[in-house]
């Protein structure tokens, strides 16, 4: 019967065992052949010598490259000489398929080069400890909301007008006709809530971003959440216990992951409150700073940068002034010249990782505000009827997760924290 790595860690010495994987490293010290054998689980020591081994498995083993595919059956050992404790002394080797060339990944490539092998790169011990840590950040991310009730929706992601501005909008040729493919399924979800109440959903979203920072991807994925009958308190209070708890549980549910990337996630950030800054204190922070922003402008990466530097917690910035938020937003009724709005800043630079909001549920408003800024009222002819049937107040946000990976995990790139990674430049493989 086949065992995996992690399996076998925890048999008794001597036991006989199968096992399958690829070869990831090789070395050979005169009569002896050492392989790091490599599965979907972790990596193990398999140590192969004539006299132990079949004289023929030993000569295959020599002969194969990296990364060919192999079966091995042989005897558990504790050993305190082998990387953690224990090896594989191999009696019998087959090869299952061999890799036909020496494997192109190797120690000191430069970035390009492991992305245009992005396909080869994601099966190191490294880049799969990493899929593991996103996919239980996602785990997390349904946790919390089943634990409130939340109903998961699935919305289209080919769409027929813009939720966060025509400049992003990626066109698809749908049949003949113009459309466009979703930056946010906000809308869907609003329609959502008039049945469901509290629905939150986990899609992947698209922007034409051309911007080349650290933290844009073309395609990332979307956390989405909205509420009925919520406020801008309310928003903010299921947004800090959504990061509260997925950074928690991701560290408590990662301890192998992260031991082996040697990381730490600092779950102290998320510990305490997180802090409340208005916009417009926010323009004061940066003053502080040395920088000058005009009021009404919106805050690009390197303004939050500045900003969130200066934070050892998240900060929620609030009150965004209209002309700097999307038509949806709801006007602050007591200062209409700001909105209801908040964004969700991570520490240490990190910047932007939420955008959050109450709706404009007013039917009149919400009109008056597509047509201030431009847009036709008959391209949201369905948005708007939502205002029509028994509107309500509500409020939702978008979390992006390769976002969350990069600060919790002091990721360089967002990018790194994508299976394949869609940017302006990367569309292959
Ligand atoms: O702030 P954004 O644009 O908000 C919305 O899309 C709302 N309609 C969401 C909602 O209220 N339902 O995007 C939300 C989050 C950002 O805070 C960021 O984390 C992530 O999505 N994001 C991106 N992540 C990677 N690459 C990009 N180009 C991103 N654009 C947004
Ligand atoms: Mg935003």
């Amino acid at each position: 019967m086949r065992r995996t790595v992690k399996e076998i860690k925890s048999l008794k010495d001597g036991e006989l065992i199968e096992l399958c994987g690829w070869i990831w490293n090789k070395r050979e010290h005169g009569k002896l052949v050492f392989v790091d054998l490599r599965d979907g689980t972790g990596i193990i020591q398999v140590a192969a010598r004539s006299g132990l081994t079949e004289e023929a498995s030993v000569e295959l083993l020599k002969s194969l490259n990296r990364e060919s595919s192999v079966r091995i059956y042989g005897n558990l050992a504790r050993d305190p000489r082998a990387p953690g404790g224990v090896e594989v002394r191999c009696v019998r080797a087959e090869v299952i398929s061999p890799s036909m060339e020496d494997f192109p990944i190797r120690r000191g490539m430069g970035a390009k080069a492991l992305y245009d092998h992005r396909h080869l790169h994601i099966r190191s011990p490294r880049m799969s400890a990493l899929m593991r840590v996103r996919s239980n950040l996602i785990w997390a991310v349904h946790e919390f909301f089943r634990s409130r009730e939340f109903v998961e929706v699935d919305c289209p992601t080919i769409i027929t007008a813009a939720v966060e501005g025509g400049a992003t909008l990626f066109e698809v040729n749908y049949l003949g006709r113009k459309a466009y493919l979703t930056q946010s399924v906000q809308f869907y979800q609003e329609a959502a809530i008039f049945g469901l109440e509290k629905v939150y959903s986990v899609q992947p979203s698209f922007r034409a971003e051309l911007s080349r920072t650290p933290r844009h991807l073309t395609e990332f994925w979307h956390v989405e959440g909205e509420i009925a009958f919520c406020d801008l308190e309310g928003l903010m209070r299921t947004i800090e216990d959504l990061v509260r708890y997925v950074v928690l549980r991701t560290e408590e549910l990662s301890r192998r992951e992260l031991d082996f990337l040697r990381r730490r996630i600092r779950t102290e950030e998320v510990e305490g409150e997180f802090y409340r800054v208005k916009y417009s204190e926010a323009l004061e922070v940066l003053r502080r700073a040395g920088r000058e922003l005009e009021w009404g402008s919106d805050l690009g990466a390197d303004e939050e940068r500045v900003i969130s530097s200066q934070f050892d917690r998240p900060l929620f910035i609030t009150h965004y002034p209209k002309e700097a938020k999307a038509f949806y937003h709801k006007p602050d009724p007591s200062d209409p010249r700001v909105t209801l709005s908040t964004d969700l800043l991570a520490p240490r630079g990190n910047g932007e990782i939420v955008g959050a909001g109450v709706r404009a549920d007013d039917y009149e408003q919400l009109q008056n505000r597509i047509e201030e800024v431009g847009l036709n009222p008959e391209d949201y002819r369905w948005y708007l009827d939502l205002r029509r049937y028994g509107s309500v107040p509500h409020a939702g946000f978008g979390m992006g997760i390769e976002r969350v990976l990069k600060w919790i995990l002091d990721l360089p790139h967002v990018r790194m924290a994508s299976l394949f990674p869609r940017t302006p430049t990367r569309l292959y493989p």
